[in-house]
């Protein structure tokens, strides 16, 4: 595990896209797999500044989106599908064809489920996969005491996850009960995970992922049983760590 640490969460952004910037310029038919949440608008914004001033070329890579809500259609400006198309998609030359988010209105999840999961082994499988880090250990909807060889699968969301989005709602009855995940197995997969968290509030969870045993009651602590893992923190989300760390990754592991 290479953790990186930067000074705040532009310079944390800027170097999680140059990773993903190296990988497309080494494979340009990169499989990558992408999170939504607020952590990685940063990183999205750097890969389409890069984009429109550097020529950075999206037309042959493919995507897998981590999750989706289940009853939400992509229209729906809640859906991880809408919140890709608005920060990403719609502002890079990406090929709608590769472009892959669960699909929440599907009339049969575990169909749906087990064609994601061959449709990544078609592509060869995740090369890189992005990921943030819930305050309580989580990684996609993999919440704590989830199965750590979990595949990609239909999950009730938690009391306190629908709390906490109740406020994108106009009421609480019209917040999903149901997601679409990757499972912890699908995540391990990927051949380089990038684990994104910046703020305070994720110091804890990235303490518990990164220097405390590897336990479902923090699913994010798997990360320690992959052979390639970057984390990029800012200063905030890293300030409970003891580990030596970088602060860039420029001519280090995996290259
Ligand atoms: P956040 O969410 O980036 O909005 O903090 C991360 C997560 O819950 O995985």
């Amino acid at each position: 595990m290479l953790v990186i640490v930067k000074e705040n969460y532009e310079s944390m952004s800027a170097e999680a896209a140059k990773i993903i910037a190296n990988r497309m310029r080494r494979k340009p038919n990169l499989v990558l797999g992408l999170a939504t949440g607020s952590t990685p608008l940063g990183l999205y914004k750097e890969l389409i500044r890069m984009h429109k001033n550097e020529g950075l070329d999206f037309s042959t890579v493919t995507t897998f989106n981590l999750d989706e809500y289940v009853g939400l259609p992509p229209s729906h400006d809640q859906s991880y599908d809408y919140f890709m198309q608005q920060n990403f998609f719609k502002e890079i030359n990406i090929n709608p064809r590769y472009v892959h988010v669960p699909q929440g209105m599907t009339k049969d999840v575990n169909a749906f489920c087990e064609w994601y999961e061959k449709r990544i082994v078609e592509f060869g499988g995740i090369d890189l996969q992005i990921l943030g880090i819930g305050g309580n250990g989580h990684i996609a909807f993999n919440e704590p005491g989830c199965s750590l060889g979990s595949r990609t699968r239909i999950k009730t969301l938690t009391e306190k996850t629908r709390n906490d989005n109740a406020r994108f709602f106009s009421s609480m009855d019209e917040v999903p009960k149901y997601a679409i995940t990757m499972g912890v197995g699908t995540i391990m997969d990927a051949k380089e995970l990038l684990l994104v968290a910046n703020k305070s509030n994720k110091a804890k969870a990235v303490k518990a992922a990164v220097e405390g045993p590897v336990t479902a009651t923090c699913p994010a602590s798997i990360i320690q049983m992959h052979r390639n893992t970057f984390v990029v923190l800012d200063k905030e989300s890293s300030a409970l760590l003891e580990i030596e760390y970088v602060d860039t990754w420029e001519s280090m592991l995996f290259e």
